[in-house]
């Protein structure tokens, strides 16, 4: 239990577990394992050690700093940043020993002049936009671009990649972007300047598009035990489980208005738990009258809108209930998924998970 009363357990076997389930598919592929956003809310650094132990030959991160934290926090092995490179950042790159990602022609030229000069040659992969229209260089319209990077001198061009829109709801709009990349890698290859290590496969595509696996994979989700639709027989376990502890219980009037605004009005005589878990750990108030939780192995509803630190939670007909006790808000049963609060808040498990605030400790088991 942590100091205070709520908290998220990050089951680590279930971590290493995953990892190797993702190794069983796709063999002798590098495995990318994504821990940006402090590892999709579970913890970057322990997520990094975990995942890397398990078999991941590296991790990738959105943002450099989050790179640069991983390094002094210890973590060895490949990190990878898939920002668009920027040449102020270059000292951190090589102080870091980080992975570069490259979206345009001016960072690949500053980072080419480094290393002719005599600087540090960077490790960078070429992002490729094939219908995702966010980060990269276009495939066809871009070409003459892509040409003259991939020709630059002072630079190890290890890899080039793409990222899918819809790798998890449509297979033919996924297959097309994943045959444009195709083209350019024959052609590149043709041209000798196809780096080494080709990657698109993020988790719905690594299992919904094996053709797509190349060199190497990105899993993020998947990794953290949750499938794309249809592959529910992956064997992936989710890592991450929200608990809390009965704080502060009363009993209430039949008619008593709960928390801000009234919006439960007790049906009778109640008996209210309180959980120190609101909106300041994260924890949407979307959810307000809207989940149960789970309290000495019976479902509880949650009621009255949630607070930026506390919780109330209807445990009336609990036979037994005493401060002290475990609350399970996210768990490993199917009425305490993670999924159910993203269905609740018309949102993706990805936020859910990502949005569990820095005051909630989180505690490797
Ligand atoms: C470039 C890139 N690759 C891979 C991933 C992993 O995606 P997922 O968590 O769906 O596996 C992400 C996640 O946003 C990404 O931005």
């Amino acid at each position: 239990m942590s100091a205070s009363g709520s908290w998220v357990e990050v089951d680590r076997s279930a971590l290493s577990g995953n990892v190797r389930k993702i190794r069983e598919r796709v063999g002798n592929r590098q495995i990318l394992v994504l821990v940006k956003a402090d590892g999709y809310g579970h913890g970057a650094v322990e997520t990094a050690r975990t995942v890397l132990a398990a078999g991941a030959d590296r991790v990738g991160v959105a943002r450099i700093h989050e790179g640069a934290h991983l390094r002094r926090s210890g973590v060895e092995g490949v990190i990878q940043v898939l920002e668009p490179f920027h040449p102020d950042d270059l000292p951190e790159y090589v102080r870091f020993d980080l992975v570069a990602t490259v979206c345009d022609l001016p960072a690949a030229q500053a980072m080419s002049a480094h290393g002719v000069a005599g600087g540090c040659r960077l490790k960078a992969h070429l992002k490729i936009d094939t219908g995702m229209a966010r980060l990269g260089l276009h495939d066809t319209h871009d070409r003459e671009s892509i040409e003259r990077i991939l020709s630059l001198p002072g630079v190890d061009w290890e890899g080039i990649f793409t990222h899918f829109a819809r790798a998890d709801d449509d297979m033919d709009a996924t297959r097309r972007q994943f045959e444009r990349f195709e083209a350019l890698l024959s052609e590149l290859e043709r041209k000798g300047l196809r780096p080494p290590v080709a990657h698109a496969a993020n988790s719905a595509a690594i299992f919904r598009h094996p053709e797509a696996w190349l060199q190497m994979v990105r899993p993020g989700i998947a990794v953290y035990g949750y499938p794309p639709e249809g592959a529910s027989d992956a064997g992936l376990v989710p890592v991450l489980r929200l608990r809390s502890t009965v704080r502060h219980l009363s009993w209430k009037d039949e008619g008593q208005p709960v928390s801000y605004g009234g919006t439960w009005i007790a049906p009778r005589r109640t008996r209210l738990a309180v959980l120190p878990l609101g909106y300041g750990d994260g924890f949407w108030r979307g959810n307000s009258n809207r989940l149960s939780v789970e309290i000495n192995g019976t479902m509880c509803p949650q009621v009255g809108r949630i607070c930026m630190d506390q919780m109330m939670v209807d445990v009336t007909d609990l036979a037994q209930v005493d401060l002290g006790d475990a609350a399970w808000i996210i768990g490993p049963r199917p009425e305490l998924s993670a999924e159910r609060l993203a269905r609740n808040l018309d949102t993706i498990v990805y936020e859910v998970l990502c949005d569990l605030g820095r005051r909630l400790e989180r505690v490797f088991i």
